[in-house]
Formats: C-alpha cells, structure tokens, sequence
C-alpha cells in the first residue's frame, strides 16, 4: 500500500486554541480517509524518540517541550499521493503558503499546528510508532 497513506499529529498549540474541528474538517474536505485516531500525550521520552532525527538541532529541547506541552491527535489518513498532497495541504514548516493548515493555524515556527509525514518510508515508521496493524480501519 505504498504512496497512499501518510500519518500526521494535531500539535499541542491547536488543540490548546481549539482548532482542532476546523483543521479535521479541512483534512477530510480535501478527500483525505481517517483510518485510524486517537487523542494522546506524548512522554519525553517518546517525544525525544520521535523527534531523534532532529537531537542536535538548536531548536530540538523547545520541540520537545512543545510537544510535550499538552494532548496531541495522531492520525492516519488514506488518499492517492497521501504523502505529497498532505504536505501541500499543511504547508511549508517556514512562510507556509496562503491558506494552508499552518497559514491558517500555526502561531510560530515551532509551534505549528500539525505534523505531516515527509516520505512514505517514514509515514510507515510514524505510523508504527503510534498505532498497531488492528486500531487502522479497514473501510
Ligand atoms: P515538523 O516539520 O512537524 O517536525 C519538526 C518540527 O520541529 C517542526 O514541525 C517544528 O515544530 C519544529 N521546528 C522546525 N524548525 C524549527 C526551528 N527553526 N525552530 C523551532 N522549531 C522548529
């Protein structure tokens, strides 16, 4: 099932402002499957697991502590070209694009709203991390 599936989080600063209703209507607007959700808190330890890629990066301890900060909703959303077109549809991490999640939702660029994955090799590991083969619903 390659190239139609990406996993994405609702961060801590949109579910904090209660934008998470607007941002789950917009993703499944834009013809994105909910196949499998659920609201959560990360650890430190799991947000620090997560995040690895980026454990020497200057901006790594304020991401954990973001993302540690409050509850956030993983997801994972079925679509063709899940991965690419998700991205587009959130928008860049820096200057997202006019209406975009991010445009539309995100207060800075460690506090931006939502996560999508950036390959189809890492929405599977995402995906993995946060769910098992029987929470995603076979429609
Ligand atoms: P995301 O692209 O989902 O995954 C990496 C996260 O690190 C990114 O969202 C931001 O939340 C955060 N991030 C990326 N660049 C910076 C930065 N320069 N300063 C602070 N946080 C950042």
């Amino acid at each position: 099932m390659t190239n139609n599936r990406t996993f994405t989080m609702i961060k801590p600063d949109a579910i904090a402002q209660g934008n998470t209703g607007a941002i789950i209507q917009k993703i499944t607007n834009s013809g994105f499957k909910i196949v499998a959700l659920k609201l959560t808190k990360l650890s430190p330890e799991k947000a620090a697991e997560f995040y690895a890629i980026h454990k020497d990066k200057k901006f790594f301890q304020e991401l954990i502590d973001f993302m540690i900060s409050g509850p956030i909703i993983a997801a994972i959303l079925e679509k063709k070209n899940a991965v690419e077109d998700f991205r587009a549809l959130i928008g860049a991490t820096v200057d997202p694009a006019e209406g975009t999640i991010r445009n539309l939702y995100a207060t800075s660029i460690s506090n931006n709203a939502i996560h999508g994955s950036d390959s189809d090799e890492n929405a599977v590991i995402e995906s993995t991390f946060h769910f098992n083969e029987n929470e995603i619903i076979q429609y």
